[in-house]
């Protein structure tokens, strides 16, 4: 085991679940949810950093801001309080609490917007409140993980060749999308090294990414309501969309195993179950990426309330009656614990 001195020194690279047993194809799930920021974009959040200190941009009276639904802004709390920096993460109301909690007990500030705007909804609210920061004081640095090539640079030199190492006979991998700095990365250097390896992107419905009409998401981390700047399709094979009740159901049944992931994990081993529902030869050998792990959403998916009040009845399994006859519901509700 490593012994580390910066929090951002430790990145499990090499966790895979074994998918097979719960989705009835052979199917291997990277998890990208071990290391002290709890998700992948430690990766992406570091080597912008890093990049950013390299060419001069950050220096030591400088304040990061960045949007960000949650992750991002952790993964930039771990390193800011490490390094010295102070940080501003500009989120919304889709933000999960535990994300916002964690990033204020990290020293950082956190904004959360809550007016739409007009044409470019909550995410133009984010950046329109960040762009009127960074203009009122110039000690603002924003990395601009939608447009900074070093987002898919992370991948590109980790994620990537750290599956390949793994899995040499790769045929398929599946990558839920946000920035796309995950599916660039990957997909710009499995194309480089020449490996006929599919890609395959997944996307929630209501996203605007693959050019559909923007609608409601509520499982933050994968869509946006916009096409992302990174993003160039001429490197991706197929985009699946995934319905976020799907995505719930998902995760609820990994969770059945003892498997605790987030809602983007659900929402790329949904969209992977039915690909592969449709696709699977025998000796194939698909991968997906699981970005981050269950904690966080223990107060939104895997909440009865919350999904039932967002989603038809089927994205839940029928409720378990206890004992005394009472749901485990009904027994949170009367215990406070759910509004
Ligand atoms: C939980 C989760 N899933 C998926 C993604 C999408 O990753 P990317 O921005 O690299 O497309 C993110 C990005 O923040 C995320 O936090």
């Amino acid at each position: 085991m490593p012994v580390i001195s910066v929090p951002y020194a430790f990145n499990e690279e090499d966790l895979y679940v074994d998918l097979e047993p719960m989705t009835g194809h052979r199917l291997f799930l990277k998890c990208e949810g071990f290391n002290f920021a709890g998700s992948i974009k430690l990766k992406a959040a570091t080597e912008m950093v890093e990049s950013a200190e390299r060419n001069g941009i950050l220096t030591r009276d400088s304040i990061l801001v960045e949007s960000s639904s949650g992750n991002l802004g952790v993964a930039l709390s771990v390193i800011a309080a490490s390094k010295g920096y102070r940080f501003v993460c500009v989120t919304d109301s889709r933000c999960n609490l535990a994300a916002r909690l964690m990033m204020e007990a990290l020293g950082s500030q956190v904004h959360v917007v809550s007016d739409e705007h007009a044409a470019g909804g909550l995410l133009g609210a984010r950046l329109a409140h960040l762009r009127e920061l960074c203009a009122a004081d110039d000690r603002y640095v924003w990395l601009s993980q939608y447009t900074n090539p070093d987002n898919w640079r992370a991948h590109y030199g980790r994620t990537a060749p750290a599956i390949a190492r793994r899995f040499p006979q790769l045929d398929v991998l599946f990558i839920g999308v946000g920035t796309t700095g995950t599916l660039m990365g990957c997909a710009r250097w499995f194309r480089a090294w020449h490996r006929p390896v599919r890609i395959i992107a997944v996307d929630s419905v209501g996203s605007a990414i693959f050019g559909h009409p923007p609608g409601r998401r509520m499982i933050p981390g994968l869509g946006m309501s916009v096409r992302p700047p990174l993003l160039d399709e001429s490197y991706v094979d197929e985009a699946v969309r995934v319905e976020e009740a799907d995505a719930i159901r998902a995760c609820r049944h990994l969770a059945e195993r003892g498997f605790l992931f987030g809602g983007s994990t659900g929402t790329v081993v949904s969209g992977a179950t039915s690909w592969l529902d449709r696709h699977a030869t025998p000796g194939l050998t698909p991968v997906a990426i699981a970005p981050d792990l269950g904690e966080r959403y223990l107060d939104t998916i895997y909440q009865s309330n919350w999904v039932e009040a967002l989603y038809d009845d089927d994205a839940l399994p029928p409720p378990v009656e206890r004992d005394d006859g009472r749901t485990d519901r009904e027994e949170h509700a009367s215990d406070g614990l759910l509004p």
